[in-house]
């Protein structure tokens, strides 16, 4: 088979991995890619949110399935797209991919069919926002409607704090359109997770479960970013918390898309909090995530390009997803500087004395200069760790992560402590 992954990150690294394993994959193109997807397959250079092009390159390869990482092309329509021109993909619909494009209609599906959230109100006046959050006890919790790269979320601890985001966000439009109405809302504290389930309209089935670590520094100080590591399985997850979780919320959620005529094709992500409440929905996206694909596929005890053909076809309900008995950490190495401003182009040195260790380094934003590999993004690496237990796996990826190098490489050193 021939198959287009479409992304650049290191989720796509680890989906390229795990298909690459595939006896039925025949040739692998990655859209853009990266310097890791590259030793897998050919990187053709198409941006992901070119979706002409990149419907054009599989008319003309005769690409036999089609496969999307990030979120933006599916939120623009990608999957309506191909199907037009009868091509086969894996995403969601854009009728449904509201789920993670709208806060507001996401909150809004919770709301009517009784899927456990954080209590909310949705704005498209800034006057009656701010109004609003003067009644709320801080901290109170800020969300961009559309897509904003991660960084649509913010956490006031003041009214006076709510009072500038919100006027950052609606009428400076600090994410432009995606910031005109926002979602404000009660602040839930508990202990976040992540919840991956495949569906193929018909049927679901549970992938696994994940943790991310958003903040930039140890401890869980400094800035969001767009992850600094993560951990599979979550170590503290009970098997009667994960069948609260499936009860309360993932089997509603299904039903409620099919009650609402929504047919859901691909990867669904629960972004979750276990509050004393039980668990909650933070947000949904119609993707796998990053840092937590990189943790997830490498657990697969199944062939993941089967899992694809599974959903393509219909016949999910027969398809087994087990997971191996492994713990998977991943310690991201970043660029100095991020999530902020930072150079680009340094040379990674160390990644040919990995090879044979038992752990898996994925690209997440690195590029080929001359034959070497060079930084090109904000997170660099990604150093997997396998293990019997979360002690071994983390160990594992601690133990590797020295060999390599790059300038000013930044990461965390308390992933899964
Ligand atoms: P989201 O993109 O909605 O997942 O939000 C990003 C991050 O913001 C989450 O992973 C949480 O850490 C935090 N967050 C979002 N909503 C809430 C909430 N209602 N209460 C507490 N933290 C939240
Ligand atoms: N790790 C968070 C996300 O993929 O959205």
């Amino acid at each position: 088979m021939k198959v287009l992954l479409i992304g650049s990150g290191g989720r796509e690294h680890a989906l390229a991995w795990g298909m690459a394993q595939s006896p039925k994959l025949s040739k692998l193109f990655i859209a853009p890619g990266n310097a890791g997807t590259a030793q897998l397959g050919e990187n053709v250079p198409i941006s992901a949110e070119n979706l002409s092009e990149l419907a054009q390159f599989a008319r003309t390869e005769k690409i036999d399935l089609t496969v999307v990482g990030p979120e933006a092309p599916i939120v623009a329509g990608i999957r309506d797209l191909f199907e037009r021109e009868n091509l086969k993909i894996i995403a969601p619909t854009q009728r449904t991919s509201f789920l993670e494009g709208s806060k507001v209609h996401a909150k809004a599906f919770m709301e009517k069919h009784g899927i456990p959230t954080a209590r909310h109100a949705s704005f498209e006046s800034f006057e009656r926002a701010v109004t609003f959050a003067r009644t709320m006890q801080p901290p109170i919790v800020i969300k961009a409607d559309g897509l904003a790269a991660g960084k649509g979320v913010a956490i006031a601890q003041s009214h006076a704090e709510a009072e500038q985001v919100l006027r950052e966000f609606m009428i400076a439009k600090r994410f432009g359109a995606a910031s005109q109405r926002v979602v404000v809302e009660e602040f839930l504290a508990g202990k976040e997770f992540s919840l991956f389930v495949a569906s193929d309209g018909v049927s679901w089935k549970l992938l696994g479960t994940a943790q991310d670590y958003k903040r930039l520094l140890d401890g869980d100080r400094g800035p969001n970013t767009g992850g600094m590591g993560s951990i599979s399985p979550v170590p503290w997850l009970t098997e009667k918390m994960l069948d609260e979780t499936v009860s309360k919320i993932v089997a509603p959620t299904f039903e409620a898309l099919r009650n609402e005529n929504l047919s859901y094709e691909g990867i669904l992500y629960f972004g979750l909090i276990w509050t004393e409440r039980g668990p909650c929905v933070l947000e949904y996206n119609v993707r796998f995530g990053d840092p937590e694909t990189q943790v997830l596929v490498p657990r697969f005890n199944f062939d993941l390009l089967e899992l694809y053909l599974a959903i393509a076809e219909r016949r999910l309900e027969s398809f087994e997803t087990q997971l191996k008995p492994l713990s998977a950490v991943c310690v991201v190495l970043a660029s100095g500087g991020y999530p902020e401003h930072y150079e680009k182009g340094f040379v990674v040195e160390g990644l040919e004395a990995l090879k044979g260790e038992r752990v898996l380094v994925f690209h997440a934003g690195t590029a080929l200069k001359d034959s070497a590999v060079v930084t090109s993004g904000g997170r660099v690496l990604n150093v997997v760790g396998l293990g019997a237990s979360v002690n071994e796996a983390r160990e594992r990826a601690y133990t590797a992560i020295p060999k390599i190098s790059f300038q000013r490489m930044h990461y965390r050193r308390d992933i899964a402590a």
